[in-house]
Formats: structure tokens, sequence, C-alpha cells
């Protein structure tokens, strides 16, 4: 495996496809490396030869003595495999192919080709169809998109080139320094997995942020999600959320989209923060990778207006922001400062006469406080307001806070004033909107990331099953060329993993079904067992809640002569007896593969709940329990498993115990695709 530093931090660079033609986009991205200030040896190959900006070009790659880390590749796809040949014959570690015209354009074979031939030549690709890379750490940028990007800590990792290569601009103008920018594009070799890999150990970057239209290895890139978390934040835009965008998507980059619920909620289970638009994205990315995660949830809104207070109050709980609500604490905290007409109860209400010097007597309190662990500053310009001190306080208080390791936003409404300090505050870097929407999803993003982290359990949960008998149960089933199983077979498998199942007996005739159903005890449930008729209820095949000797029999004769009547030549092997279960609530837990996330677990309220209301859950499995139980909180009708009306609380730990059973079956068990 190649190391990615160097990618990132290449000793010298060849660009081949390096032009004479200054609206090309070879001599751009020469032009651009340059002037960059790249430190290190720079070589242009163009058969012309001649000189492009002062650098000597070399007619090809044979023709350079010394090694080469990275070549770029910036000429037409049909000369691509040539120059990849030479690559690899030179020794270069990584080819970035920027060249576009292969598998998103269904010109798949020779990208596989390419691919091909440098996999078993020892060289990595980059692409092709990308935009190439920028990267602070060695003052590189091998891009062809705009030249003005300010290094800072925020690492970049895009599957649209044209996307990441706009963003480049946009970085700029929404101030946000940038530790690497880099487009994967086709991912004929190296992916998200390998780039996060690096960018986790790297120091310069402090938070991910990837865009992603489709994912390939999941299993792997979650693997790599959980290890980047656990010490820097990832926020993630995945793009083809509707059906009409998953196609879309399908055709830009040819990749497989994979279900949106499972990716959201593989996302969160990993700690990644998932942004719906590029404003979010960018938000939040500015806002963690500049300020301090807080120590707790008690989070303080100081305001002087009452009605943008309670509109913050709104934004906090649409953005799972905890409000500090102990109100003689918070007296004590505030009582100094507010005026008696005012508030103490957050929102901290310092009233519409309150100047700077008043916001400054109650953020010095906040700060002061050992159980504030966030503030939000509202300042709205009224009368009295003396807007021309606010860019003063807001740096003021905003260097306090974040050398005490507290998290303050600000959000601010006025005229010119105004604006002109949301403006001058935000180019400095200070967390300062004109939006309280957008300041609170900031915290929210932030608490977010805090919570996991505070929540995060890397103990796996295991279950102990019967590996053999599970995989011999399916097997006879397959012989059987059948892809369901009969209810005895279903039972011997989950009796295989130790789930509890009502006790149970296939029953040949009449007789076996009344001594069955006389040893089970009543009252019982009588079902079809045939592998012909597999909708049993449609056939008139299930009897509920048999009481007596009586009712078996009568329910037994009925069951038959029903099922024979629906398909004639069905071939009934006899019916199953089980105890009737006494009345409940309906779950539904699943497994499965996923092709892109491998096993897969599912939780949600049974019958309309799951199929109408799609109140379900999922994992990627292995998980811990902590994890599982979440998953169960997690639907909407996570209350009536408390115990509605007088109901007793449902057995949640049970449930847990079952979805980790069944995860493993789908994890361990070798019973091919369902
Ligand atoms: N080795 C080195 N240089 C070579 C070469 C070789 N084997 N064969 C040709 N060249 C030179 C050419 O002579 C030319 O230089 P010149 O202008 O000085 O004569 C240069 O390489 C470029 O070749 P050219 O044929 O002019 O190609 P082009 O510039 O029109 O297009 C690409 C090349 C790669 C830009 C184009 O094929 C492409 O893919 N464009 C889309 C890129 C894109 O959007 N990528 C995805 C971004 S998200």
């Amino acid at each position: 495996m190649t190391d990615m530093r160097y990618l990132f931090e290449p000793k010298s660079i060849a660009v081949i496809g390096a032009s004479h033609d200054t609206a090309k986009i070879g001599y751009r991205v020469i032009e651009n490396i340059v002037l960059s200030g790249y430190p290190h040896k720079v070589y242009p190959i163009n058969p012309r030869g001649g000189e492009i900006l002062g650098l000597q070009v070399f007619k090809a790659l044979e023709d350079i003595n010394n090694p080469i880390d990275l070549a770029c590749i910036v000429i037409p796809a049909k000369l691509v495999f040539d120059a990849v040949k030479n690559c690899a014959d030179k020794g270069v570690k990584i080819a970035l192919i920027i060249t576009s015209g292969f598998s998103e354009v269904g010109n798949i074979q020779e990208e596989k080709r390419i691919a091909t031939y440098a996999r078993e030549n020892g060289l990595r690709i980059l692409g092709p169809n990308i935009f190439g890379i920028y990267s602070a750490g060695v003052s590189l940028n091998a891009t062809f998109g705009a030249r003005d990007v300010r290094p800072g800590n925020v690492a970049i990792v895009t599957q649209s080139g044209a996307l990441g290569a706009s963003m480049i601009g946009k970085t700029a103008v929404e101030n946000i320094g940038i530790s690497a920018m880099v487009s994967v594009g086709n991912k004929a070799d190296i992916d998200e997995s390998d780039l996060l890999e690096y960018l986790l150990t790297q120091d310069m970057t402090k938070i991910i942020f990837m865009y992603v239209e489709g994912v390939r290895e999941g299993e792997r890139l979650v693997k790599v999600l959980n290890g980047a978390t656990k010490n820097k934040p990832v926020v993630v835009i995945k793009s083809g959320r509707s059906a009409k965008g998953a196609i879309a998507v399908a055709s830009h980059t040819g990749s497989l989209a994979g279900t949106d619920e499972v990716f959201d909620a593989i996302m969160r289970q990993s700690g990644v923060l998932r942004a719906e638009s590029l404003q979010d994205a960018f938000d939040w990315c500015k806002f963690l990778s500049n300020n301090p995660l807080p120590h707790g949830e008690n989070t303080v809104i100081i305001t002087n207006g009452g009605g943008v207070g309670v509109m913050t109050a709104d934004a906090c709980e649409k953005y799972g922001v905890r409000l500090y609500d102990d109100v003689p604490a918070l007296g004590e905290i505030f009582s100094d400062i507010i005026p008696d007409f005012g508030s103490t109860k957050n929102p901290i209400d310092l009233t519409g006469q309150a100047t700077t010097s008043e916001f400054d007597g109650a953020l010095n309190a906040a700060l002061k406080s050992d159980t504030i662990d966030a503030v939000i500053a509202l300042m709205s310009e009224v009368a009295v307001f003396d807007a021309e001190n606010l860019p003063g306080l807001i740096e003021n208080h905003y260097q306090h806070f974040k050398s005490q390791g507290k998290p303050i936003l600000f959000s601010c409404f006025g005229g010119d004033k105004v604006e002109d300090c949301i403006k001058s505050c935000s180019t400095k870097g200070f967390p300062v909107f004109g939006d309280v929407y957008e300041a609170v999803s900031c915290l929210g993003g932030m608490y977010s990331y805090y919570n996991y982290l505070v929540n995060r359990s890397d103990e796996i949960a295991v279950a102990d099953i019967q590996v053999e008998t599970i995989e011999e149960t399916v097997r006879r089933v397959r012989e059987d060329k059948r892809n369901f199983l009969l209810a005895h077979e279903a039972r011997a498998i989950m009796k295989a993993a130790r789930i509890q199942t009502p006790t149970s007996q296939v029953a040949r005739s009449l007789d076996e079904a009344v001594r069955h159903s006389e040893a089970i005890g009543y009252p019982v449930v009588m079902k079809l067992v045939s592998k012909d008729i597999v909708h049993k209820s449609d056939a008139g095949g299930v009897a509920l809640d048999l009481e007596n000797r009586d009712e078996v029999i009568d329910a037994y004769q009925a069951i038959i002569q029903s099922c024979k009547a629906y398909d004639p030549n069905a071939k009934i092997e006899g019916v199953d007896i089980s105890k009737m279960a006494r009345p409940g609530i309906e779950l539904i837990i699943g497994a499965r593969r996923d092709k892109t996330f491998g096993p897969i677990v599912m939780f949600g309220l049974g019958g309309i709940y799951v199929e109408v209301m799609k109140d379900i859950s999922f994992r990627a499995f292995p998980l811990s329990r902590n994890e599982a139980m979440n998953m169960v909180k997690e639907i909407r009708s996570y209350p009536l498993l408390l115990g509605v009306r007088g109901e007793k609380k449902k057995d949640a730990t049970g449930i847990v115990d079952t979805i980790i059973k069944l995860g493993t079956i789908i994890q361990e068990c070798e019973i091919g695709d369902i």
C-alpha cells in the first residue's frame, strides 16, 4: 500500500501534458503549482520541449534523472494508458489523472485497464476525472481551480471535481482556511478511505469535510470514519438523497448511491455530522475547527430582545442544544446584572435598555460560572444600544471565552453599523451571524459531535450462537431450492441463536395436533406447514386462540380443507402448533447484508408502523449495546415501549439482545444472498 504522503507531501512532481498554451488546463495546473510556492522539484512534460514559466520542459518522463513522487496527467483520455505505463516504469508513486472521459461517460473498460495495470505495477491512481490536489503542508496547488486558497485547518475531500474546484473560491470568500483539498472523481483506485486515513493523522487538519455521491467499499469507509471521528469531526454532504437525485448521481460518477436511510443512520452511528446544504457544511467546518468543544450541555442565551430570545430557544430545540434550566442557579449568577423587569430565566433578558456595558457584565458572569458550558449572545440594535462598541465587545469576549475553553456565538440584528460589524467579525473568524438559526445550527453541530464523543463506546457486543446448526439448516433449505424458511426451520435457527420463541411442535395428523396442543397448554395457534403455500392467511391456513380440544379438531379440519381448496396440488406436511402469545406490541427486528455497507440491523414497530409510517431505525453491525439501545430509542413510537395508560414497560434489554443475536447470524454465518 503506497503511503498517501506521496500525494499530500510529494518531494517532486511531474506534469504530463504541461501546455505552452495559457488557455489550456495543462498550463493552468503548472502555473498554479509554480505560483503556490511549492518548494520542491517540478518537471513539466511535453513532447514539444522548450520552457514553461521558466521551467525546462522534458520531452518524456524517462528523460528525468531524479525520482518522481507524484505525476499529474493532463492529456486526452486515449493517451492516458501509455502515460500511466511510463509512470510505472519510472517508479512514480502516485498518478493523479485529471483527464475525464472514462467510466463517467461509459468508458469503463479503459478505466479498468489503467487501474489494473497500475495496481499490478505498484502505481497508485487518484481519479480519473478530478480537479487535482491542494495541500497546504507543502504549499501545493496542483489544480486547475482558483489560485486564492487560504491555508488553514479544514480538509475537503470531494467526489465532484467541479464542485471542489468551485469550493476553492467559495472557501476564500467564506474565509475558511484549508489544509488540503482533494477530489476523488471516479475512484478507480484511491478512495475516500485512503485519504481519510492520512488526514486523520495530519496535525494541520482539525476537521474533515467530505462531499460524497456514492460509496463503494462501505464497510471499510465506516471503519475509517470510526477511527477519524474519535480524533476530529467529520462533516459529510451526500447528494442523491431523493429518488431523482440518486439517478443523477448514478449517471454522474457511475456509482451506486445505496439507500439514503441506511447511509444516514451509519453516518450518525460513526459520529459523522451530515449537512444538508453547503452553507451548513461550511458554517459547521468554520465553527468546529476554530472553537473549543464544551465541557457540558448547559447553554445560556443572553439577549436584549425578548422575541429574538424566544426564536433562539426554538432553534435550540430544533438543533438539539440543551438550555440550562436551573432557575435558582441562573438567578444567583445573573441577578446583580439584570434589572428587575428583565429575566434571569433562560433566555437571560437584559431588556431593550441594555447597552454593551450590560452585555459586558452578563457575559463576564457567564464566563465565570462553572455550570454554564456555552453561550449564545443576541444583540438587537434598539434605540439605546451603542452599536459602535459592538465589534470591540465581541472580539474581547470571544477571545476570553475561547481561551477558557467555552464556546460562544453571537447573533446581531440592526442597521449598517451592525451589518458592518458582522462582516468584519466574520472576516476575523469570530462566530458572528445575522440569522439566529445559522448560529444555533453551528452549536447544534458541535453538540452532536460532543454527545457522540461522550457516549461513544468501542465495546462491541457479541452473541453466542451455534453457527454450524444455522448454516446446516439454511443449506438444507437451499438444497430444497427455496429462499424462504418454514416455521419450524425459522424456529430451529432462532433456537440456535438463543432467541426466545413460543413453545411449538409440528403435527402431521389430527391426533398429533391434539396431543401437541394438550402438551403445550391452551390457548394455542395452528398454522399450515407447506412449501407450496407461503402466504398462509390467504389460504385460510391460520387459526388463533384455540382454547380446547374441540376447537383444535375443528380448526385442523378447516385448515386442511381450505388449503386443499386454495391449491389442490400443494403438498401439505401438517400443521404447526404454538403457544398463543399474550397480547403485546408487535415489533420487527431485521438484519441483512447491504451491498455497500455489509451487515445491517433494523428495528421498528411491526405492522402498519413499519409499512406505512416507516418508523424504523438502522445501524451497521457490529455495534455496542449502547448503540443498539439508541436504535430502540430512536424510533418515533418509542414512548409506546415505555408503557402507556397503565401498561407495563416493555423489555428494551430483550430487544437489544435480539438485535445483537440477529446481527451476529448475518455477520457470522455463511448463508448466501437472501
Ligand atoms: N505527454 C506529455 N504531453 C503531451 C502528450 C504526452 N504523451 N501528448 C500530448 N501532450 C501535450 C500536448 O501537446 C498539449 O500541449 P500543447 O498545448 O503545448 O501542445 C498538452 O499535452 C495537452 O494536450 P491536448 O491534446 O491539447 O489536450 P487538451 O488540453 O485539449 O485536453 C484534457 C486535455 C486532459 C484537459 C482533456 O482531455 C480533459 O479531460 N478535459 C476535462 C478535464 C476535467 O474536466 N476533469 C475533471 C475535473 S472535475
